[in-house]
């Protein structure tokens, strides 16, 4: 059975929430699932604004011609071909085989790889500020690159002012009967999680984007994943503007710790213990053994200041904080100031490697003090967390 939303005049969403998926990308736990957003326009022409996950194919096909109610489907728009939203494209093509297929060179080339079986569809490429009359409305075509992949594009209808922005400004969690999210409690730790872990690599190509935005008059954001927007629409946009340009949304700390027995766990509370001494509010502390590092990637984005505390494992970092840091390196952290603990009962080597993997992170001080804890905190590092505390509640308060 359809279940379709109308959202403006002539516009759909024809889409579907995912609430079994684990692990999106089976990567991301995705505790609150997932939406896999589509769009129709009913205009004089009709267009399908990208298809779908394999998973609601049934959904998103109940949908359409439902919105369509007999008429013809002549433009399907792809803006983005990773599978969740283009899985379903071959349904839909088999479905609607009179839809022209409207993207780029390079999503062409993607809908070969992925579907090498499909039959002859007609399609047009288009470039960068081409355009599209559907009869009220006239479409442009902005290219996205890395925003998420190479081949992502969005689509602006300069008529009524409305993005269909591909995977930015989507978020995790299932549409739950609101389609917009000022009719929603927006869980913007989700939305941050989402960018950081999904898009976060590539800052400069999404600034990119957000510099093509700006020119735009926007009155509504459609993403691929996640509630509508068409209020505080400057407020997610700002949002963006910090995540894509590396920059902390909080003068913040956050602890996160890799324990074997206890005793560097131990110490990560001691710290954060003596940085609310020192007046510093809204610690987080997290276990990189317990929180998903998806989680900890994103509190990273938020916070100026992280500590890395770890045990010495193998000689090596504890596997779930060496894990993580590569993860945030990955993920092109910079402008931060972070602080190392390491943990060794015999050759504690942790903080050399954790340093080595975060050193080349641009625009990022590692503090002077390291604290190496053999086995359990003892007097003397007690004394070297008191003076850490100082240095990171000094840096903090400085930028504050
Ligand atoms: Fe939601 Fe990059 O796909």
């Amino acid at each position: 059975m359809h279940n379709t939303k109308k959202i403006a005049e002539e516009l759909y969403w024809v889409g579907a929430s995912d609430r079994r998926l684990a692990l999106f990308e089976n990567v991301y736990p995705i505790p609150s699932g997932v939406s896999y957003n589509s769009y129709v326009i009913t205009d004089e022409k009709t267009a399908l604004l990208d298809a779908a996950d394999a998973a609601v194919t049934r959904q998103l096909t109940e949908n359409i011609a439902h919105v369509l109610g007999g008429r013809r489907l002549d433009y399907i728009i792809i803006n983005h071909m990773e599978p969740d939203h283009a899985a379903s494209l071959a349904e839909v093509l088999r479905l609607w085989p009179e839809a022209v297929v409207v993207t780029n060179a390079k999503a062409l080339n993607m809908i070969k790889q992925f579907f090498p079986d499909i039959a002859d569809f007609e399609s047009v490429a288009v470039k960068e500020g081409d355009t599209l009359e559907l009869g009220r409305r006239t479409l442009t075509f902005v290219m996205a690159p890395m925003v998420h992949w190479p081949e992502t594009m969005v689509t602006y209808d300069s008529t009524d002012g409305i993005l269909f922005s591909a995977d930015a400004f989507g978020t995790f969690g299932a549409i739950s009967g609101n389609i917009f999210a000022d009719e929603t409690d927006f869980d913007m730790t989700e939305a941050r999680r989402y960018y950081t872990n999904i898009v976060g690599k590539y800052g400069v190509q999404t600034a990119a984007l957000l510099k093509k935005a700006s020119a735009l008059k926007i009155n509504m954001l459609c993403p691929l994943h996640g509630p509508v927007w068409r209020e505080n629409i400057g407020e997610f946009v700002g949002k963006y503007m910090k995540w894509s340009a590396y920059e902390p949304e909080d003068r913040a700390v956050m602890i996160a710790y890799g324990s074997v027995y206890g005793g560097t766990a131990n110490a990560a509370d001691i710290l954060a213990s003596k940085l609310a001494d020192r007046g510093i509010k809204g610690i987080r502390v997290y276990d990189v053994s317990v929180t998903h590092p998806s989680y900890i990637v994103s509190e990273a984005f938020r916070c100026s200041h992280i500590v890395f505390a770890s045990s010495t494992y193998n000689a090596g970092i504890f596997p779930p904080m060496e894990t993580l840091l590569h993860e945030i390196a990955a993920h092109n952290l910079q402008n931060r100031t972070i602080a190392l603990i390491d943990n060794g009962t015999w050759a504690a080597t942790a903080a050399k490697q954790m340093a080595a993997i975060l050193e080349p992170l641009k625009n990022t001080t590692i503090l002077e003090t390291r604290i190496n804890i053999k086995s359990t905190v003892n007097a003397a590092t007690e004394e070297l967390l008191e003076k850490m505390a100082d240095e990171i509640a000094d840096s903090v308060n400085q930028g504050a």
